[in-house]
């Protein structure tokens, strides 16, 4: 697939005038993969970079998802991938959908070991009500903060701990 964005991709400020997920993973990973002298990020199929490392996704489907409740799935598409130590480093993001359920929100995405069956997923992150303070978003943008699961910290090889903080993940369901 192509690491790079498609030209006619939009920039960020653009991007959030439409529905989708805007999240950066984790910045100091981002920063990790940067400093590699083999290191790649990349998005295609519906994820593109919006700068600095934030990737946005394109909305898939929000019919599962009821605002007013707020429950459901919002579920968003686009292939993301990092990659570097010649090839030992390999992490996917792949069709994230964040899952409101009664016990909390999950962000799920792909299982990457059984790739390319997209119908097997893992739960990544947590996610949880951003806290007062959260930055000003465009109308009918939500932020959450998201902390990495169990199957999260196999994603990126035990180094970060269970609940470890990632980057928020800003999303829209409003077509
Ligand atoms: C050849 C094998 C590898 C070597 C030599 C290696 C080396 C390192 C080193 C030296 C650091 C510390 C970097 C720093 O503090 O700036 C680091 C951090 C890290 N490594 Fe690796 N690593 C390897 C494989 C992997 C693999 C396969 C993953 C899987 C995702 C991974 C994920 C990470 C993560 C998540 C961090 C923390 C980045 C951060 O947030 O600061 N590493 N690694």
């Amino acid at each position: 697939m192509s690491m790079s964005a498609p030209a006619h991709m939009p920039d960020g400020s653009e991007a959030l005038a439409r529905p989708g997920l805007s999240w950066g993973v984790k910045s100091s990973f981002t920063r990790y993969i940067d400093s590699m002298p083999d290191g790649r990020r990349g998005a295609g199929y519906g994820a593109a970079e919006a700068g600095g490392g934030v990737y946005f996704f394109e909305l898939d489907d929000a019919s599962g998802y009821d605002p007013a409740l707020g429950q459901g799935i919002i579920k968003y598409r686009g292939d993301l991938r990092y990659k570097g130590h010649g090839g030992m480093l390999f992490v996917m993001v792949v069709d994230p959908w964040i899952e409101f359920r009664e016990a909390g929100a999950v962000l799920t995405v792909v299982d990457a070991e059984y790739w390319p069956n997209r119908e097997r997923r893992i739960e990544l992150a947590s996610l949880a009500p951003a806290p007062a303070g959260a930055p000003c978003l465009p109308r009918g943008w939500g932020q959450l903060d998201a902390r990495l699961t169990a199957a999260g910290v196999e994603v990126f090889n035990g180094v970060y701990a269970l609940g470890e903080l990632l980057d928020p993940v800003r999303f829209s369901a409003e077509a």
